[in-house]
């Protein structure tokens, strides 16, 4: 049957701060009820919930944390063992935490290669040397990642910094973090991940759940005052993007994307999110006090906010400049890589294969750009979906998409464009480090890859996409 909307509040992840001693966070396995109608759910989380506790960091203090492997032995999902570095004779249950969005050394990013099996833990060392932004934090084990993730093990990490708490925006009560994801439930509401007819060859190329949850909640409901507040998007769903808007196509502002605040507040009507990307919205409910109001993803209702009708003074801002948000220009690259997005099928029998470059992960690095400089990476999508593409360790800004002849490029890998280049939309175009690469388009990316030398990794956020080799090794090399 259809499940009673809106009956229970929005879950609001508990936070974590630091007080100079490293966190301890543990990876365990829980029972969380996504609906009051429904039996609880059996999840892998951090810390005991789904989402995990939001980690607070501040910008310039080095933050520390103890990651323990508290998993059980098993996994309840479908591992495909012809997945790489899934193979039967690896251990069935491994972790490692990437913080998405974070500047880090090699040695704390979380290589996928990096795993370690329950019982174990890894000490990272966060520098936090970088602006304000909504990172997150997620599982990245070779070859489960997909699995540890939809099974729950997400959460946020927000960084704050001086310049962003000088500007007044609306916080405390008045921030609210909102992650989506969306998974599919068996009749007795336990995480349902969907496999291929094949049973030598289970991965499916992209999963899709029926059910969406806002904070590990089914259709929940949030009381807020007449007044501003500022929402914390994220996207960590496996494959789907969100579509969000208000009822009615209500207008909201965005102020920030992956990296942070954008130069000026956008006006939206939607906000198209793909896995992995964040958003930094402001919704001012002051007109509608005594209301309701919905968010949507597309047509669909997925959360209710009920807006009080007492007079409350609202002290908060949104400046009409948030940030000074130079344009890289092109000129400071030294080099374009060309690198496509491919899809291959030349068997039956064999499930789709999407590649970068078309190269897979253990292939010898072929992208190592040298500390300090600038490239621009260039997309060439040759597939027919859109590919949310990102890069660890570095922020980047989008220069444009432009259409191009696919044809052409099979034939001979020669670029002939189709139709004028395209500029990132007003929302896009602050600091990213996650870009949906549409299909039939090359999309080019400007990035300076600053931080720390060493090895990292770079891959499409669908995580199905992700889990069968469409990730690559990049590595900075010393200038
Ligand atoms: Cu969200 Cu490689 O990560
Ligand atoms: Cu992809």
């Amino acid at each position: 049957g259809q499940l009673k909307p809106f009956v229970d509040t929005l879950p609001l992840p508990s936070v974590l701060r630091a007080d100079g001693k490293p966190l301890r966070i543990d990876m365990r396995e829980t029972e969380q009820r996504l609906h009051r109608d429904l039996p609880p759910t059996r999840v892998w989380t951090y810390g005991g919930c789904m989402p995990g506790s939001t980690i607070e960091a501040q910008s310039g203090k080095t933050l520390r944390i103890d990651w323990r492997n508290e998993l059980p032995g098993k996994h309840f999902l479908p591992i495909d063992h012809r997945i790489h570095g899934a193979e039967a004779d690896n251990p069935e249950v491994r972790a490692i935490v990437h913080v998405h969005g974070a500047c880090v050394p090699t040695d704390s990013d979380g290589y996928p290669d990096d795993w370690y099996v329950p019982g174990q833990s890894r000490l990272h060392t966060y520098p936090n040397k970088q602006d304000a932004a909504a990172l997150w934090y997620h599982d990245h084990a070779m070859g489960i990642n997909r699995l540890n993730i939809y099974a729950g093990m997400f959460g946020l990490y927000l960084l704050r910094d001086e310049h962003e708490l000088s500007l007044g925006l609306p916080h405390g009560e008045q921030e609210i973090p909102l992650v989506l994801s969306d998974r599919l439930l068996t009749h007795d509401a336990q995480l349902y991940y969907p496999v291929s007819g094949n049973s030598q060859a289970p991965w499916v190329p992209e999963v899709f759940g029926n059910a969406m949850l806002i904070n590990g909640a089914l259709l929940p409901y949030l009381d807020v005052e007449p007044r501003r507040y500022r929402f914390r998007v994220l996207n960590a769903a496996n494959a789907r993007f969100f579509n969000l808007k208000l009822r009615d196509g209500r207008p909201f502002l965005q102020i920030g994307s992956d990296q942070g605040l954008l130069a000026a507040p956008v006006t939206q009507r939607n906000l198209f999110v793909a896995p992995g990307e964040r958003a930094d919205l402001i919704v001012d409910f002051a007109p509608l006090a005594g209301q309701q109001i919905e968010w949507f993803n597309d047509a669909l209702p997925i959360m209710q906010i009920r807006v009080g009708s007492g007079r409350v003074r609202d002290t908060s801002k949104v400046p009409a400049v948030l940030r000074d948000l130079p344009r890289m220009p092109e000129s400071a690259a030294v080099r374009e890589r060309l690198l496509t997005l491919d899809a291959y099928q030349d068997c039956v029998a064999e499930p789709m294969l999407m590649l970068l470059n078309g190269k897979r992960w253990h292939e010898p690095v072929t992208e190592k750009p040298v500390l300090g400089s600038t490239e621009i990476w260039s997309l060439v999508n040759l597939t027919d979906d859109s590919h949310p593409i990102h890069l660890h360790l570095v922020r980047f800004q989008i220069l444009d998409r432009r259409p191009f002849d696919g044809g052409e490029w099979m034939d001979s890998q020669t670029v002939r464009y189709t139709g004028p280049a395209q500029a990132p939309s007003a929302g896009e175009a602050g600091w990213k480090d996650v870009v949906q690469a549409w299909p039939g388009m090359i999309t080019r990316i400007i990035v300076h890859f600053d931080g720390y030398a060493g090895r990292y990794a770079w891959h499409c956020h669908l995580l199905e996409h992700e889990a069968n080799e469409m990730m690559r090794p990049f590595e900075v090399v010393p200038a």
